[in-house]
């Protein structure tokens, strides 16, 4: 107890983006076995996050929320307690207003009641959502509430919070107490999707740091649209190629999101899980200083093209070229504009983080001819030249 929580982006899965409501006890003891199979665990990923829909539709009589009895046949605690023997940790979900986003209970007036059963099942985070907040509460309010709930249960909790980046959020979430903050509406398994959220954050880097990271949503990766919507529309719905899915993937790293995978862990094609584990791209993301990547945009292609570059503990640098066009595209990143003039006599060694190989040294600057959707990221040193 009493150790900060969530120094780095926090790394895990959540059940959500492929499962939506169909979850039960059977599938999240099989994803936390995945993760220990298939070298997740060994990459760093840590939570298994159980999302909306694990509850009844009605707390019990002392006003206590009651697990699904269908999905959840042996209650929560038995699931904490098998994710935890496999050396991982356990997540769940509940809501600042009323009700879950899919109508069930929420924490409205709950929330030290359900922090102390949160914790007594074991809970190790806490997703907690802004779906039917009654128009007269004040959200921000309800957010420290729970956060002091949580701080004061007996057991470390990470808080998670996931107000979509509404009521000005940014400007208050650090002092509520949380360790992560949902700062826009939900992603899609989609291209656009992806483009959209990255474009929405670009600014937002002086909000998030240690202990308070700004989430960009669930990963996408590997769902090949395949995700909730595919069931209820009966057929596959969008989807990215493994290119994008790696861009995806690098670009929440560089922004220092929380690593949060929503493909079916069970069965993660070979592109998909080399994508999720990539121990290089993984290590920019979980640098300890946690700073922020500035955006340098390429000259003659401002919107689509452009480079994200972040310090890193130690002196590297994490540089991310990126090509949003639909063309392959030429990026010039010149490292007068990163701080390095050709005057000092130095220049950058680039080792590629999906080469997994020094590349070389350049000085004054490295141009990149970038394919459509793709992207090379560098772990970059300064040396003398
Ligand atoms: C949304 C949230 C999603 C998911 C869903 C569950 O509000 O942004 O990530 O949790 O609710 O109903």
């Amino acid at each position: 107890m009493n150790k900060p929580l969530a120094h780095t982006p926090p790394m895990g899965w959540n059940s959500w983006n492929t499962f939506g409501w169909n979850i039960n006890e059977e599938l999240i003891k099989t994803a936390a076995d995945a993760f220990v199979e298939t070298g997740l665990k060994d990459a760093g990923y840590e939570y298994i996050v159980i999302d909306d829909c694990w509850s009844e539709k009605q707390r019990d009589e002392n006003g206590r929320l009651v697990p699904d009895k269908n999905k959840f046949p042996n209650g929560i605690k038995p699931v904490a307690d098998y994710i935890h023997s496999k050396g991982l940790k356990f997540g769940i979900y509940s809501c600042a207003g009323t009700h879950t986003c899919a109508g069930h209970p929420g924490s409205f007036e709950h929330e030290f009641d359900d922090a102390e059963t949160f914790a007594e099942w074991g809970v190790d985070y806490l997703k907690y959502d802004y779906c039917y907040k009654p128009k007269s509460a004040d959200g921000e309010n309800l957010y420290k509430r729970m956060a002091m709930a949580l701080r004061n249960c007996g057991r470390d909790i990470v808080f998670s919070a996931c107000n979509w980046g509404n009521d000005g959020v940014l400007n208050w979430i650090r002092e509520s107490g949380a360790q992560l903050f949902r700062s826009i509406g939900d992603i899609q398994d989609n291209w656009l999707s992806i483009q959209g959220i990255v474009e929405s954050q670009l600014t937002h880097e002086a909000y998030s740091g240690v202990y308070c990271h700004n989430d960009m949503d669930m990963l996408v990766v590997g769902m090949h649209g395949k995700g909730d919507n595919a069931e209820v529309l009966g057929k596959v719905v969008g989807g990215c190629t493994d290119t994008e899915y790696k861009t995806h993937f690098a670009l929440w790293a560089l922004k220092n999101s929380p690593l949060m995978i929503g493909c079916d862990v069970r069965k993660m094609s070979p592109e998909t899980k080399e994508i999720l584990t990539n121990a290089d791209i993984i290590a920019l993301n979980q640098d300890i200083e946690c700073r922020g990547p500035y955006c340098i945009r390429q000259w003659n292609n401002p919107e689509k093209v452009f480079a994200l570059v972040k310090p890193l503990c130690g002196g590297d640098y994490a540089i991310g070229m990126f090509n949003f066009s639909d063309k392959t595209s030429e990026m010039s990143l010149q490292f007068f504009d990163i701080g390095l003039p050709t005057s000092s006599g130095r220049g950058l060694e680039l080792y590629d983080c999906h080469k997994h190989e020094t590349i070389g040294t350049f000085t004054e600057r490295y141009a990149a001819q970038i394919p459509s959707h793709d992207c090379f990221v560098f772990r970059a040193k300064v040396v003398k030249k």
